[in-house]
């Protein structure tokens, strides 16, 4: 099972186990991680699973999706790094994946 490192807006590192074909917002929710919100459940309306991907791992992770992009208008400081978590499938390639909750409650 890949693992992903949440880090909170405090810095706080967590190493989850999450299972292949859920979202990184599903794993978040799953694992208790302070932050992601995810009020619309995953269907990219919110923006409140904002995350910032570890720069490290933005080639592997790739681009937001049109309809994400414009979500990603909604988001609180959006930066070049900038996903939404439920857009992204946990699958074998992103195992040690590091992303960081951005601020998500207003
Ligand atoms: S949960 Fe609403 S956009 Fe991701």
């Amino acid at each position: 099972m890949p693992k992903i490192i949440y880090v909170d807006i405090n810095g706080a590192r967590r190493e989850c186990n999450v299972a292949n074909g859920v979202s990184v917002m599903e794993g978040a929710i799953q694992n208790g991680i302070a932050g992601i919100l995810a009020i619309c459940g995953g269907s990219c309306a919110c923006s409140t699973c904002h995350t910032y991907i570890d720069p490290a791992w933005m080639d592997r992770v790739g681009p937001a999706s049109d309809i994400e992009d414009s979500t990603l208008e909604l988001a609180y400081d959006r930066k070049p790094n900038s996903r939404l978590s439920c857009q992204i499938e946990v699958t074998d390639a992103l195992d040690g994946l590091v992303v960081h909750v951005a601020q998500n409650d207003g």
